[in-house]
């Protein structure tokens, strides 16, 4: 049996999904590739050898021909989208942030609970990259004592659009550290602020965010979207016996006029591209199997993730610590 799948969006991020389906995932087909925008549907069709392409992604949705769904449109197409899969009883693997409101991450909770098992994977893909891996192993193995503070930094070379803002920031690009650290730690959030550094031009910020944990270790995240040099993400897990830091990944380092120097991406589809490896296999799984897989993130992250999201932008609005409220979580979810 292969799982035929129809990915919705052929931007950036779907054009990778897409790739990936075809080429590097055993099990699965790329059935259809569906973007409003049907010239953009067709040429990534086209490259990756998809067997249809759609326009319209609730009908692509219900195909008779189509067992799963990926979803990488813009981030307010999630929820919606989401909500069709499971009505038609297709599993989905969701592109964060899963909604940027939690109100909609709970309207999205109470329909899959309400089909009494597992439909949607949320795409947090850093959860499968191995530097996290081996800082949650190295926690949970003790080796690093309790785990005391988590440092983050995430710089891309340029902001995607030309009205991005420091709340964007935190609802579109921090989500990934929300849900990473949180699953490292394998605790929530308490508290949020937020500040950014002054700039004089009108390209945004950096914004900068300490957490607390409810177990009281501190996270700090600095969110650079304006970076210039490249697209580079560090983080460092601080324990009471030992620290744990990503290294650069770069597999080739220059050796030239008296410096020595690695290369930096553009964006994040080469750094990840073994944890997207990771992630859509582990969704083939998922589908093919029923059970939800042991790393990946659920809508319940999604829903948490979200819930910081929500209390970061007030904190950064309004220049004060803001405590991170959640519903308790329901127990389909433990
Ligand atoms: N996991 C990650 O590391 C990661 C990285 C980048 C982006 N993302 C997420 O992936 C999603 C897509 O990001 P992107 O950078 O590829 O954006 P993009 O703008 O490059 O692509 C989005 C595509 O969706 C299409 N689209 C818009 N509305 C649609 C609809 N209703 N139905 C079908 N297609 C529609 C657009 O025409 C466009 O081609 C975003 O939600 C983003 O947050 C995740």
């Amino acid at each position: 049996m292969t799982v035929r799948i129809a990915v919705i969006g052929a931007g950036l991020m779907g054009a990778d999904h897409a790739r990936i389906v075809a080429a590097d995932l055993p099990g699965a087909t790329l059935q259809v590739v569906c973007d409003s925008d049907a010239g953009r549907a067709r040429t990534v069709a086209e490259t990756c050898g998809a067997a249809d392409v759609a326009t319209d992604p609730e009908a692509a949705i219900v195909r008779a021909d189509v067992d799963a769904v990926i979803i990488a449109s813009p981030d307010h197409t999630h929820a919606p989208l989401v909500l069709a899969c499971i009505r038609s009883g297709k599993r989905v693997l969701c592109e964060k942030p899963l909604s940027q409101t939690p109100a909609e991450c709970l309207t999205v909770m109470k329909a899959e609970m309400a089909t009494g098992a597992r439909q949607v994977q949320v795409g947090f893909m850093r959860r499968y990259d191995r530097a996290y891996a081996e800082m949650k192993s190295a926690l949970d193995q003790g080796r690093i004592g309790r785990a005391l503070m988590m440092h983050n930094f995430h710089r891309n070379v340029a902001t995607p659009a030309a009205d991005f803002t420091g709340a964007m920031a935190i609802t579109n690009s921090a989500p990934h550290e929300f849900d990473v650290v949180r699953h490292v730690l394998g605790c929530d959030y308490a508290t949020i602020s937020a500040a950014q550094a002054k700039r004089s031009d009108a390209v945004v910020a950096p914004v900068v965010m300490v957490l607390e944990t409810s177990d009281g270790q501190i996270v700090t995240i600095e969110i650079n979207n304006n970076a210039a040099y490249g697209y580079d993400v560090r983080a460092e897990l601080v324990g009471e016996t030992a620290s744990i830091a990503m290294n650069p990944v770069a597999y080739t380092r220059t050796d030239r006029a008296l410096a020595a120097g690695t290369a930096y991406d553009t964006d994040w589809r080469g750094r990840y591209a073994e944890a997207y490896r990771r992630q859509n296999r582990a969704f083939v799984r998922f589908v093919e199997t029923g059970a939800f897989p042991d790393v990946a993130a659920s809508v319940w992250d999604g829903y948490a993730a979200a819930c910081v999201a929500e209390a970061g932008v007030r904190a950064l609005a309004e220049g004060r610590k803001c405590p991170v409220e959640r519903v308790p979580r329901p127990e389909f979810y433990a």
